[in-house]
C-alpha cells in the first residue's frame, strides 16, 4: 500500500496544470466523493494496526499535497482571470441612450409647422362611435363609401370600432369648440387591410380643420403650399387633384413634385414624378350641420394625412413595417434627430 501511495504523492507533485478544467478533473480524481483518497481510506480499514498507521500517515500527506496543489494553482488560475477581463482602472462607459421614434419625429415636425399659423393640437379616443367616425361626417349607415375604409368593429357593441380616420375628431372639436377653429389632430388609425410594404392595419394620421367665416378654397391651397415647403424645402412644387371625400365639397388630393431630383426608386411615383401626400376639401355644409354650426354663416377647410408616408419620404423608408417592428437596428439611426 505504501509503494502505491507513494507513487500517487510522485503524480500529484508532478502534476502541472494548464487551465481551471484541468485543476477540477484533478480534484474531483483526488478528493471527489468515489476519489483517490477516499478509496484509499476505505482501504484502510483492513489493514494491521502496524500498517495502519504508517499507511495512515502517508494518506495525509498525500491528502496535503494534494490540496496544497490545488490552493497553489487556483490562485494563479484566478489571478490570470482577474488580469486579462477586469480593469478596474478602465473608465465607465457613457449610457446609451434611446431616441425617438421616427413617427413621432415626423409628427411632431409637422404638429411644430402648424402650430407656427395659429392651430392648436386636439385629440379624440381611437375606439369610436359610428357618429364620430362615419355618420356625422355625411357617411350615413348603409354609405357606399364607408368601404373605402375597412373598418374594424367592436362585435360586443356594434356601435363602436376603431376608428379608421382622424377625422372623427374634428366632430369631436366641432362639437365643443364655436369657431373660428384652427385646430390639428394626430393620432392612431385602424384599418382591416393585409399587412405588406406598402399597407399596415394599423398606421398614424394628422387632420388639420379650419373654420371661419368667409374662408375659401384659396385659404386651403395656401396653407397647404406652406405646410409643403416648411416640410420638404421651399423649392417643392404641389398639384391639387379633383377627388371625392363625403365630409368635403369640393374634395381634392395633393400631390408633391418628387421627380428627378429626389426620386431614386421610379417605382415610387411610378414614374409620373408627382407623389400624393394628403386629402383635403372645403368642409360639407352637412358636416357644419351635424355639429351645430351655421353653414350660412361659417365655412372651413379640412385635410388628412398619413403620417407614416411622409416619414418614408423624409427619411427614404421603403417599407412601412419597420415603423412598427421596432428593432433597434432600425431605430438606432434616428438618434441624432
Ligand atoms: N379621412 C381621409 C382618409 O383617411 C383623409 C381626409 C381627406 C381627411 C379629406 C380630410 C379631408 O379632412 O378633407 O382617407
Amino acid at each position: 500500500m505504501l509503494t502505491q501511495i507513494d507513487k500517487l504523492l510522485k503524480e500529484v507533485n508532478g502534476f502541472s496544470p494548464d487551465s481551471k478544467e484541468e485543476l477540477e478533473a484533478f480534484r474531483l480524481k483526488y478528493l471527489g466523493k468515489k476519489g483517490v483518497l477516499g478509496g484509499l481510506f476505505s482501504d484502510l480499514k483492513g489493514a494491521t494496526p502496524q500498517d495502519k498507521k504508517s499507511a495512515g500517515l502517508a494518506i495525509n500527506n498525500l491528502k496535503n499535497a494534494v490540496q496544497e496543489k490545488i490552493n497553489s494553482h487556483k490562485n494563479t488560475f484566478d489571478k490570470v482571470i482577474k488580469k486579462s477581463n477586469i480593469d478596474t482602472s478602465k473608465p465607465v462607459g457613457l449610457n446609451s441612450f434611446g431616441s425617438r421614434h421616427p413617427i413621432s419625429l415626423i409628427k411632431n415636425q409637422i404638429v411644430g409647422v402648424f402650430k407656427k399659423i395659429g392651430f392648436g393640437v386636439s385629440e379624440g379616443p381611437e375606439i369610436e362611435d359610428d357618429w364620430h367616425n362615419f355618420s356625422a361626417l355625411n357617411l350615413p349607415k348603409e354609405h357606399p363609401a364607408r368601404d373605402m375604409q375597412d373598418t374594424f368593429f367592436i362585435q360586443a357593441n356594434p356601435d363602436l370600432l376603431l376608428r379608421t380616420h382622424t377625422s372623427s375628431v374634428q366632430v369631436r372639436h366641432m362639437e365643443s369648440v364655436r369657431p373660428p377653429i384652427r385646430t390639428i389632430s394626430p393620432g392612431r388609425v385602424y384599418r382591416n387591410e393585409a399587412v405588406s410594404a406598402r399597407a399596415h392595419c394599423l398606421f398614424h394620421q394628422i387632420e388639420g380643420l379650419y373654420i371661419d367665416e368667409h374662408v375659401s378654397f384659396a385659404d386651403l391651397k395656401q396653407t397647404i403650399m406652406y405646410f409643403a415647403k416648411e416640410m420638404f424645402g421651399e423649392e417643392t412644387k404641389i398639384r391639387l387633384r379633383p377627388s371625392f371625400f363625403p365630409f368635403t365639397e369640393p374634395s381634392a388630393e395633393v400631390d408633391i413634385y418628387w421627380g428627378s431630383k429626389n426620386e431614386s426608386d421610379y417605382r415610387i411615383t411610378k414614374g409620373t414624378g408627382w407623389l400624393e401626400i394628403l386629402g383635403c376639401g372645403m368642409v360639407d355644409p352637412n358636416v357644419l350641420e351635424n355639429c351645430n354650426i351655421d353653414s350660412k354663416k361659417h365655412s372651413g377647410f379640412a385635410f388628412g394625412m398619413g403620417i407614416e408616408r411622409i416619414a418614408m419620404l423624409k427619411y427614404g423608408v421603403t417599407d412601412l413595417r419597420l415603423f412598427f417592428e421596432n428593432d433597434v437596428r432600425f431605430l438606432k439611426q434616428f438618434s441624432s434627430l
